[in-house]
């Protein structure tokens, strides 16, 4: 099993004398920081292999972000599922869980300090989910403050929160390296998340389409960006139990939908209800 700690003097003073015993040995002291709010499946196992790749002292952080969840969203009924999870992590090479309460992160009284995320935030996600980003940025900021991880390791299925960690780490020169791990899919295509578990058959078998919609766009990206959207809609529309909220593509760089007349690296990304059950997704794309 691994360590847990529920404390950030605790944490530090662990991360700390860990580093130093591998340092008085000449053994490798990089950190690694997999941020997650828990409900651990193998898309979380697979940021916790990349982290042990990249460094000796893997911390996984297992909290739900109060900050991140708006009014209509019910942070009570997020899945909160610590046995299991740390039954995962004790196959996994995990030096400590860090555990913290909510009072710990976000002790009273206080004066608020918050991160702001910027333009990007109220698109896409952050349109119907207004001040999510900042929740995220700010947890994300007090955890890298923490623990002081030479990297932190983020999956690619969230693009808009890889991209907007990625800026705050750039913009605040924050001194950590953000590692991007691909998304993990179900044998049907549909990228692993703790909601899943809210869908039944049917709805499992209609939520392929969304990232059958995006290989498909993948391929028709060759004929423009135009086209690759074309292909995407004609595998998803038709899907009655999908409600699609958005399908864009980005630039890389900007995170800006990008013009008709674009070509070059761009990224697909996907949002829709199927049920009631919130599902995104999103791909690489070249266009030609
Ligand atoms: O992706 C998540 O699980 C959360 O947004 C994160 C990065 C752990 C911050 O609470």
């Amino acid at each position: 099993m691994p360590e847990v700690i529920g404390t950030i003097d605790e944490l530090r003073n662990r991360v700390g004398e860990t580093r130093d015993s591998a340092a008085m040995v000449g053994g490798d002291t990089r950190v690694v920081l997999v941020p997650t709010m828990g409900a651990l499946h193998e898309g979380h196992l697979a940021l916790i292999r990349r982290a042990r790749q990249l460094g000796d002292i893997v911390v996984v952080s297992i909290f739900v972000n109060p900050l991140q969840f708006g009014v209509n969203e019910d942070l009570d009924r997020y899945p909160r599922t610590f046995a299991a999870d740390l039954q995962a992590l004790a196959a996994e090479d995990v030096t400590f869980v860090f555990a913290p309460s909510a009072h710990e992160m976000y002790p009273e009284p206080s004066n608020g300090t918050r991160v702001t995320a910027g333009p990007i935030a109220s698109l896409l996600e952050g349109a119907s989910r207004p001040g999510h980003f900042d929740g995220m940025l700010t947890v994300v900021a007090k955890l890298l403050n923490i623990v002081t991880p030479d990297t932190a390791v983020f999956g690619q299925k969230d693009a808009q929160q890889v991209f907007l960690a990625q800026s705050m780490v750039t913009d605040l020169n924050v001194r950590v390296a953000i590692d991007v791990v691909p998304t993990v899919r179900e044998a049907s295509g549909l990228a692993l998340s703790s909601r899943n578990r809210n869908l039944n058959e049917a709805q499992l078998h209609a939520a392929a389409a969304l990232y059958a919609g995006l290989t498909s766009a993948q391929s028709a990206a060759a004929g423009g960006s135009v086209a690759a959207l074309a292909a995407a809609h004609a595998l998803i529309d038709p899907q009655p139990l999908v409600k699609l909220d958005y399908l864009v593509v980005v630039h890389p760089h900007t995170f800006l939908p990008v013009g008709a007349e674009h070509v070059g690296p761009a990224r697909m990304l996907v949002a829709a209800l199927v049920g009631g059950t919130r599902l995104i997704d999103n791909v690489s794309l070249d266009v030609a």
